[in-house]
């Protein structure tokens, strides 16, 4: 999917030292130990106004998480400015906030810690299925307004349900593991899978993503956001799906995303909850972050987080390590393990 091996780290600097810029923040033992390396680190957000004004010219190597997008425009602004960039350093998995493209056109490395913080995100799906279900968010809400509405979350069990995971990569597996454990079937769906990796979790994989929908109760979503991926997840696809698990309970229908925003389109969510053709969505990642004005959250049927499938203190200290690992290479001439471009 990525250029690997097509391109080298044309600018890796052959000094011992740069200057690194952290956008979004990172682990205080990571910035310590770059500092102790004698790297000069500066933690500053950019937005994105300032940041199309060329400004990561001034920098070796940067590192970012979600929150700062590197552009096309980003890295040609960077270029006219007679760019010394040479490195995009994305503290976490997901790179769509990255034209890697252009970076590798611009001789810029994009590397990420692609394995740093699958427990954090497999835990927070886990513990999404498991609210969802049971109600643990909007009985919070409940019993901080004063209500005592046990009557009202009668909850289902996801034990006896299927589960279907679109994607099935290293956290879908981790999903996979625990909710097998729980008594859920699962079904998949992953073009890129070779079928004995779903036959190790004893799940069913689909070569049609319908097929996940139409035998699935609970979904969770694990893949990219890419062309293919943008709005998967749809009133139709919902429709699809069934209400009553393999154990004959009326459970309702599901859907759980930890991994992008726009893979799932937030409009027929709303329609299907409004229309009680979903039960309940909970979302960690959205179209547009922070949300503004989005009505979904307001339904009974949702329960979100705001991106904090990475935000923990374990997850934030490996990626931290890691990204040192990487920085310590790549300023020794290095290629990176995990270089993308
Ligand atoms: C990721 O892609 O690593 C997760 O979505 C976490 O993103 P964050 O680093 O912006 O929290």
């Amino acid at each position: 999917m990525y250029l690997k091996d097509k391109v080298h780290c044309t600018k890796c600097v052959q000094t011992n030292m740069g200057e690194i810029l952290v956008t979004d923040g990172m682990a205080k033992s990571a910035i310590l130990k770059l500092k102790h390396l004698g790297h000069n680190v500066i933690e500053k957000h950019y937005t994105y106004d300032e940041l199309i004004t060329g400004v990561l010219a001034n920098y070796d190597a940067v590192i970012i998480r979600s929150a700062t997008k590197i552009t096309k425009s980003v890295i040609e602004s960077t270029d006219i400015k007679g760019n010394k960039l040479g490195f995009i350093g994305r503290a976490g998995v997901g790179v769509d906030n990255i034209d890697i493209i252009s970076a590798r056109n611009a001789g810029i490395i994009v590397c990420n810690t692609p394995q740093s913080s699958t427990h954090s995100v497999v835990e927070l799906t886990l513990g999404h299925l498991l609210s969802s279900v049971r109600y643990i968010s909007r009985g919070t809400h409940s019993l901080k307004s004063g209500e005592w509405i046990k009557k009202d979350l009668k909850g289902t069990e996801l034990s006896g349900k299927n589960l279907g995971l679109i994607g099935f990569g290293r956290i879908a597996q981790g999903v996979a593991k625990v909710a097998h454990a729980l008594g859920m079937n699962l079904h998949c769906y992953d073009p890129y899978l070779n079928k004995d990796i779903a036959d190790k979790h004893s799940c069913t994989l689909h070569n049609d993503v319908n097929d996940v929908f139409k035998n699935c109760t609970h979904i969770s979503i694990h893949c990219n956001l890419t062309d293919e991926t943008h709005h998967l997840v749809n009133y139709e696809r919902i429709l699809l799906m069934p209400d009553i698990g393999y154990d004959g309970v009326n459970c309702g229908r599901h859907i759980v995303n930890c991994a992008r925003g726009g893979i799932l389109n937030e409009a027929d969510v709303k329609y299907a909850l409004d229309n009680d053709k979903l039960t309940s969505v909970s979302i960690d990642v959205f179209e547009k972050e922070p949300p503004d004005n989005n009505d979904l959250l307001n339904h009974h049927g949702f329960q979100g987080t705001p991106h904090i499938g990475g935000s923990t203190i374990e997850a934030q200290m490996r990626i931290g390590e890691e990204i040192c690992l990487i920085l310590i290479d790549y300023f020794e001439g290095k290629r990176p393990h995990s270089a993308l471009n």
